[in-house]
């Protein structure tokens, strides 16, 4: 298929491609950029939820009486006395409409106040009682309750079979049969949830009835969620967030918080109110990456040619509201196997509710997936990056499809120079450095290229050749922002210095959400949708005032082709001989996922993606007391996120490339790409310095004793 064929006619690439600086990076930098609890508010109140201390049951009262005498307490909303939500299919965002309590945590009142300390010192001067039922809260492997979704996030078919893979299991000279775990995690974005709602006032009639500043990967997602069950109309509700300080899926969908500030605005209505979740509280509140158990069959010939590939997946969801990491999908493209299997099944729990979290899927399933590659290079005596260059396909072998642009093998042996991989020694546990054993490890990454197609953008002249664009995307730290400048310079053929761009607001121009990878790509290919709408109505000279709007050009390949980003990591590693304390001596990442519009940003990007990925591989692990249903682990003193010290030598490359098939700029994504497959780069690498294979992330150093 040629680029004409696809209907991708290509931009050229003049501001893309250049290192242009963040355009709010001064705003951040100064404190002046307002976040969600930020923004301007006359005379707010503000809240502080009261959380579960049972994990299933039901409230059976609410003494509210202590706080309300609490000098600055207003009031205290509980199930019986907050303002009606109307049904919806999100059991999450029903919030105190029912004395049901269904995982510890769950908010069951909410405290309003003159101050954020009265709110607070309310929160914990109310007493609840409760009715208690039983609970489970430990996913268990052979789990007799667990259930086959009807599909895995975000709309992949359950299960897969292609082949016979008992045969294959059969007549393999190689069987791998492993399984792997992965913990749950919980999403640390460095500004926590937080949102500032007003209701409009009595007899006050322009403009929205609710607005909410809210920390969000996603207006208008905010706008659809939750205008139904607050019985308004889509306009009016006008959601904002100009900056949010991270996400990585935890914002990417309205939680129950935002639901309590739009009740508490309710309730005071023309008293704008503020609400910010703690640390602690974003580990019941805000979503989570699920735990797996993963379950990996690999059957080769004596050279490592795979004849069948099995990958089982039992995970938790919650019994309030279903989530199924999409765990063994990317097993379906990643590797030629003429028989294969894939599976999920779920158990739901009495927990808090799970969602997207950076990668949601491959991380974990790639996890697993290229630590079996691993061993199963050890026991053909290959040479692991040699093992997947034998089983590159050549098609995508589920559905046939060719592939876009599938760069692993250029990835693989790129990084593989870059690192030094060649004078690696295969034997593990055989290169001493002082007190430290050290090894080294790699793995394959994937991601989809995903691309929104409900997106508009709108483009006015200024004058003077000067060019507004909007758009309602998110900038959650990524660059958004300064990266849709570029791609609308190249679009209208100005400079970058020539475009304003606006987003993070419901009144303008519809958008998806800053996720799935896919912002960049949905949000920009509107933008050069809207700009080839304006050169024909407006032609290179308009007036000022000129608008149009423009949607994203129709991509024929997205059914034809099967497009997704690929990467490899390698990663050294020292192991203390003492103690066991893992320690990262450097990590590479090359990575393949189209043209690179901003390296500066996309740089960051991709090492935050692989810092992550470190952490998943060494430290991340959130542990629940399953008597209790309680998290332990609610800080970040608890909870070990890598930090500098953690991170010595870290460099991520990419290969020059552009992307005929995806979308007029020829990129794919790279918020997502970065994560996959580094924690089992990690893991092999700790095998290889001491000879011990850890099958359950974080390899912590109990581990490698
Ligand atoms: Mo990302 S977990 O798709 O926000």
């Amino acid at each position: 298929m040629t680029t004409d064929q696809a209907g991708q006619d290509q931009l050229e690439a003049v501001a893309m491609g250049s290192r242009v600086a963040r355009t709010e990076g001064p705003l951040k930098v100064r404190g002046a950029a307002t976040y969600a609890y930020e923004a301007p508010a006359d005379d707010p109140l503000f809240l502080h939820l009261v959380q579960s201390t049972v994990a299933k049951g039901s409230v059976r009262s609410v003494d509210a009486e202590a706080a309300l005498a609490h000098e600055g307490v207003v009031a205290v909303l509980d199930h019986t006395d907050a303002p009606r939500l109307e049904s919806g299919e999100n059991a999450e965002l029903q919030v105190l409409q029912t004395a049901d309590v269904a995982f510890r945590g769950q908010v069951v009142a909410v405290v309003v106040a003159e101050s954020p300390e009265a709110a607070r010192e309310g929160a914990r001067l109310v007493r609840v009682d409760y009715d208690v039922q039983e609970h489970r809260a430990e996913l268990r492997p052979g789990d007799p309750d667990a259930y086959a979704p009807e599909q895995v996030n975000p709309a992949f078919p359950t299960d897969t079979a292609v082949g016979h893979l008992d045969r294959a299991l059969e007549a393999a000279a190689v069987v791998v049969d492993e399984t792997y775990t992965t913990p749950f995690e919980h999403n640390n974005p460095m500004e926590p949830h937080a949102t500032t709602a007003r209701w409009a006032a009595e007899g006050e009639t322009d403009g929205p009835r609710l607005v909410l500043d809210a920390s969000t990967q996603s207006v208008h997602g905010v706008v659809s969620e939750l205008a139904p069950i607050l019985g308004l109309e889509p306009d009016e509700l006008r959601v904002r967030s100009p900056y949010v300080g991270g996400g990585f899926g935890s914002k990417g969908l309205p939680h129950a918080h935002d639901v309590v500030a739009a009740l508490a605005a309710r309730a005071h209505p023309g008293r704008p109110v503020r609400l910010a979740l703690t640390r602690q509280q974003m580990f019941a509140l805000a979503g989570y990456r699920t735990a797996t158990i993963q379950r990996f069959r690999l059957a080769a010939g004596a050279d490592g040619t795979l004849l069948g590939i099995e990958h089982a997946v039992l995970e938790q969801t919650s019994a309030l509201k279903e989530f199924a990491e999409q765990t063994a999908v990317a097993t379906r493209h990643m590797y030629a196997a003429p028989n294969r299997r894939t599976s999920h099944r779920l158990v739901a729990l009495d927990v808090a509710v799970p969602s997207w979290m950076r990668a949601p899927g491959e991380m974990p399933g790639m996890a697993a997936h290229e630590m079996a590659m691993d061993e199963l290079a050890v026991a053909c005596g290959l040479d692991p990056v040699e093992l997947r260059v034998r089983n590159e396909p050549e098609v995508d072998p589920e559905s046939g499809q060719p592939f876009g642009h599938r760069k692993l093998v250029e990835c693989l042996r790129t990084g593989a120079e870059r690192f030094g991989w060649a004078d690696r020694d295969p034997r593990p546990g055989a290169r001493l450095d002082g007190d430290w054993l050290v090894g080294t490890g790699v793995a394959a990454a994937t991601y989809p290229y995903y691309r929104q197609p409900a997106n508009t953008a709108r483009i006015e002249a200024l004058g003077g050749g000067r060019y507004a664009v909007s758009i309602g995307a998110a900038d959650i730290g990524t660059g958004a922002l300064t990266v849709l400048g570029q791609i609308a310079a190249d679009a209208l053929g100005v400079e970058v210095g020539d475009i304003d761009v606006h987003l993070g607001d419901s009144s303008l121009p519809q958008a998806t959400v800053a996720g799935g990878s896919a912002g960049t790509a949905s949000w920009g290919s509107a933008i050069v949708g809207a700009a080839r709408a304006f050169r024909d109505e407006h032609g290179a000279s308009p007036a000022v005032g000129d608008v149009s709007t423009g949607t994203p050009p129709d991509n024929p390949a997205m059914d034809t082709h099967s497009l997704h980003s690929f990467g490899a990591h390698f990663v050294e590693l020292g192991v203390n001989v003492w103690t066991g304390e893992p320690r990262l001596r450097r990590m590479l990442g090359v990575f393949s996922a189209g043209r690179i519009i901003n390296p500066t940003t996309a740089r960051s990007q991709l090492i935050g993606g692989m810092v992550m990925g470190l952490g998943s591989g060494l430290l991340e692990e959130s542990v629940r007391d399953p008597r209790f249903g309680h998290v332990v682990t609610q800080d970040l003193a608890t909870y070990h996120v890598a930090s500098h010290a953690d991170v010595p030598a870290i460099e991520a490359m990419w290969l020059d490339e552009s992307d005929p098939l995806t979308n007029p700029m020829g990129s794919r994504g790279i918020g997502e790409i970065g994560i996959v497959g580094a924690a089992a780069a990690v893991a092999n690498a700790a095998w290889h310095a001491t000879g011990i294979r850890v099958r359950d992330l974080p390899v912590t150093a109990d581990k490698l004793l």
